[in-house]
């Protein structure tokens, strides 16, 4: 078994359930940079995240999303508020079973391993399977984001999108109970990304692994989720929650062109031109 608590593989959508408690909450997060001039970048962000759940989280360029992902994965300390997993502070630095892929792939491979042992080390906390089999997985993994033939190459000898899907291949490697993803498919080509994209949704479903999906592509964030959280310009709110009622499996052509799946994108989208236009800063839904 890929990992413990494994679940909702045959479900429609993995909508919260209210009697579960949530495996990553974040309540009322703040945090500044600066000294003499201070930018308020986390305005007090709360939610949370079931176990099973693709969150999708969008808003507009700068506004903190990078600064949030840091902030749940326990590298960065907030000035106020907590965030947990699985029922503990991440105060103390990140903890086992969560993985983040950032968003800047060329500074996160490690340029001594090749592709493969890059992989390879995302795995290094993975327990009951042998070494051959690690080996096999982490081929299997690089062949389906497309790198057959590249395992033994070095990420600095690849194109800056493959560098992104070793880092992707590396993140799912670690079978991490949770897995943060910082605009993962920004520097892919439009076909390689909607391959990634179902890739990445086959593994949540198949695993019921737990996602959190930063993008500034509303389709994405649509495509993806179960859920959408919408943060406001800095200082950065969840300014809306959206469920996204769409079966899975989802599809590139079906879902896209299906109606809820456009009035979603039509109420994100018109939320995030009314931010650009200074407006609902911080606003209640
Ligand atoms: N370590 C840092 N020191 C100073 N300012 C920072 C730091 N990290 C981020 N910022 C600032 O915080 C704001 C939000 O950044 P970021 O979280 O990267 O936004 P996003 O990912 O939404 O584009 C930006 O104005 C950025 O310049
Ligand atoms: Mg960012």
């Amino acid at each position: 078994m890929w990992m413990e608590g494994a679940m909702a593989a045959g479900s429609v959508t993995n909508l919260p359930n209210p009697n579960r408690p949530p495996l990553l909450a974040a309540d009322t997060v703040t945090k500044s940079f600066g000294t003499t001039s201070i930018t308020e970048v986390l305005g007090g962000v709360s939610f949370s995240v079931t176990e099973g759940e693709f969150v999708s989280v969008v808003g507009p360029s700068g506004c903190g999303k990078t600064t949030l992902l840091l902030a749940l994965s326990g590298l960065l300390r907030p000035d106020g508020g907590d965030v947990s997993f699985a029922g503990a502070s991440v105060r103390g630095g990140t903890p086992p079973g969560l993985a983040i892929v950032f968003q800047d792939y060329s500074r996160s491979l490690l340029p001594w391993k090749t592709n493969l042992g890059n992989v390879l080390f995302g795995m290094r906390r993975v327990n009951d399977v042998s070494a051959a089999q690690k080996t096999e997985r982490a081929m299997a993994l690089l062949d389906s984001v497309g790198l057959n033939g590249f395992e033994r190459h070095y990420p600095w000898q690849v194109s800056g999108g493959m560098q992104q899907r070793v880092a992707i291949a590396r993140g799912i490697a670690s079978q991490s109970r949770l897995l943060l993803l910082d605009e993962p498919l920004a520097a892919v080509d439009a076909q390689t990304r909607a391959e990634m994209q179902d890739l990445l949704l086959g593994i949540a479903k198949q695993y019921g692994q737990t996602c959190v999906l930063v993008t500034h592509d509303v389709e994405e964030a649509v495509y993806m989720g179960d859920r959408i959280l919408v943060l406001s310009n800095r200082p950065a709110r969840v300014v809306r929650e959206i469920a996204v009622a769409l079966p899975r499996p989802r599809d590139q052509i079906e879902t896209r062109e299906s109606a809820p799946f456009l009035a979603i994108r039509h109420e994100v989208l018109s939320l995030i031109r009314s931010m650009r236009r200074g407006g609902a800063t911080g606003a209640a839904p």
